[in-house]
Formats: structure tokens, C-alpha cells, sequence
């Protein structure tokens, strides 16, 4: 291999990125980079629920299929994205199309079909996603109103069942220093072992901003998370910036890519670093964040930005 990944396995580290299937399909520039630079992929939307089951007892697994087949012919892992969320959800997944009783069973239900689709087939499982809210409270959902906060023990309980040997992740974003939502975490993770429940990695999404910097208790944090037993993942970095560019921005950013993946490299088990998606061409971050972009390590014309060879020179 060459690229990344090359490095990357030479540091005992998996590095990836989060795929566009349609980019993957019809951009052979784009397909032969995620192939080139990456040794583990994560679906950026076909694994979520609205997607593998449009309507109630319908399954479409075909794209999140073929991204498996991908990784598989191109010797990459691949982190599913995601099992629990507020977000994304099928349009049939109501609270007043079903009682609580009801909803938690189709909760179960969902796990544990599309856990047991992949088994085996799956490196990580982001089981629960972006459960807190930034101050530490619990976020509000059709799961917590319904269920209360017992579904993520569930959710957990659930997955493993499924396929015992998946590493089971809790993930979300804002929480890569010591603050309110991570000390959340880390309260939630000390109950939930002391519960026996099977969870296994804490998942920090990574999306910076140059304008907001990087906490720097970022490694502080992941030990924190290991030292319960917990392996630690980036699992969807990107560094945005106020448009228009400029090198100084472009200079924050590749500090923001490094200093992530420094910590990563510093701590014990922190096991995968990924991009949420690798260049301006497809990243979700112009359509969310107003005026804001060019968040990735390469540009729409799949050439790369200094924070590509800030990247591979940390590696
Ligand atoms: C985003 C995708 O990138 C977009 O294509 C989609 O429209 C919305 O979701 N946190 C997550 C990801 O956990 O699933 C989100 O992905 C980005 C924020």
C-alpha cells in the first residue's frame, strides 16, 4: 500500500474515512484515493436506520452491502455508523404510531437485524450516537422520552447479543477535552460497567472548527477513558473554517488534524482515527454550517492541502 495507510500501518493505527456511496460509484478519482489512503472505511449514511429499513419489516441493505464488498477486496475494516440516534431515523418511527412498550421492542428489533446483517463483517459498532447534550444533560429523543436512559444499556445489551465479538462504541461530538458532556460520558461509563454491560470503546467525532481551536486536554481525556478499560477512537474528523480560506486558516487547520492524531498516537488504546469524508469535493460541512467549509485534507479537485502532509508526516 502507499498513502496514508501505509504509514498508518506501520504505526499500528487505522486510518479512515467516512464514504459517500454515490461519490464511490460514479468518481473513479475519489474510489481509487478511499483505496489508496485508508485502511478501515465507515458508511457516512447507508448503515443509518432511515436507510436500511425505509419502511417497517422492508430492508434495503444493498448500498451498505456493497460498501462491506469494498472493504473487503480493498483489506480495510469497517466502523458501522450508526445504531442509536435522534437523527435519521425511518419516517414510520413514531410516537404516536407506537406505544413505549412498542417502540422499545422495534428499537430491539432494529438492532438486532442489522447487527446480526454484518456479523462478522463489522470492526466497530457506533451503537449510540450523540446521547448528551453539551452541558451534560441527557439530549432529548423518541428514545429517552419513551424509554428513558436505561435504552442505552439495551442498546448495548442488544448489539452483543447479535454479534458478541463487535467492539461496541458510544460516540458523539464536543467531547474530545474534559468538559460537561465527556464528564457525562465518563459518569455513564462507570455505571454502565458496573452493570456489566458490553461496552467497549468511547468514540469522539472530531469535528473542529479553526475559529474554536482544539481543547488541549484532548489526550487527558482518551486516558481517562482507557484507564476504565475503554479503547478510544477519532471516528469522524474534520476541521472547518469561515470562508473565504486564507493560509492562516489553512495553517489552523492542518494543526487541527495533527493535534488530533498526535493524541491518538500519544494515548494507550486509541485505535482509529477517521476523516469525515477526505476532500471539499462531497463534505457534509458547507450544507450544515453556513458560510463555513473547506474542512477536509483535500480540495474539491481532489489535490492536497497542507493539512494532507501535516498528516502523513505526523504519522
Ligand atoms: C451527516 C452526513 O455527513 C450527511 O451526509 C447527512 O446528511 C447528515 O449526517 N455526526 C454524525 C454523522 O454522527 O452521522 C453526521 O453525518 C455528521 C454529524
Amino acid at each position: 500500500p502507499t498513502g496514508l495507510r501505509a504509514l498508518a500501518d506501520r504505526a499500528d493505527l487505522r486510518i479512515g474515512t467516512a464514504v459517500d456511496m454515490a461519490a464511490l460509484a460514479d468518481d473513479d478519482a475519489y474510489r481509487a484515493a478511499v483505496a489508496r489512503e485508508f485502511n478501515t472505511v465507515t458508511a457516512e449514511n447507508v448503515m443509518k436506520w432511515e436507510a436500511t429499513e425505509p419502511q417497517q419489516g422492508v430492508h434495503d441493505w444493498a448500498a451498505a452491502d456493497r460498501l462491506v464488498d469494498f472493504a473487503r477486496a480493498n483489506r480495510q475494516k469497517v466502523r458501522g455508523h450508526t445504531l442509536v440516534w435522534h437523527n435519521q431515523n425511518p419516517a414510520w418511527v413514531t410516537e404516536e404510531a407506537f406505544t413505549p412498550a412498542q417502540l422499545r421492542a422495534v428499537l430491539r428489533r432494529h438492532i438486532i437485524d442489522e447487527v446480526t446483517h454484518f456479523r462478522g463483517k463489522i470492526w466497530h459498532w457506533d451503537v449510540v450516537n450523540e446521547i448528551f447534550n453539551d452541558d451534560g444533560t441527557w439530549r432529548d429523543s423518541i428514545w429517552l422520552r419513551n424509554l428513558g436512559p436505561g435504552y442505552v444499556a439495551d442498546a448495548f445489551r442488544w448489539a452483543h447479543q447479535a454479534d458478541p465479538k463487535v467492539k461496541l462504541f458510544l460516540n458523539d461530538y464536543n467531547n474530545e477535552g474534559v468538559n460537561a458532556k465527556s464528564d457525562a460520558y465518563y459518569e455513564l461509563v462507570k455505571q454502565l460497567k458496573a452493570q456489566g454491560v458490553p461496552v467497549h470503546g468511547y468514540g469522539v467525532q472530531g469535528h473542529l472548527a479553526v475559529q474554536y481551536g482544539v481543547p488541549a486536554d484532548t489526550l487527558t481525556n482518551l486516558r481517562r477513558f482507557e484507564k476504565l478499560g475503554l479503547q478510544t477512537a477519532f471516528t469522524e474528523v474534520d476541521v472547518r473554517m469561515p470562508l473565504p480560506a486564507d493560509p492562516i486558516k489553512i495553517q489552523a487547520q492542518a494543526q487541527g488534524f495533527t493535534a488530533l492524531l498526535q493524541a491518538c498516537l500519544l494515548a494507550d488504546r486509541c485505535v482509529s482515527y477517521t476523516l469525515w469524508g477526505f476532500t471539499d469535493r462531497y463534505s457534509w460541512v458547507p450544507g450544515v454550517f453556513d458560510g463555513e467549509g473547506s474542512a477536509t485534507p483535500y480540495d474539491e479537485n481532489l489535490s492536497p492541502k497542507p493539512a494532507y502532509a501535516a498528516l502523513r508526516d505526523t504519522l
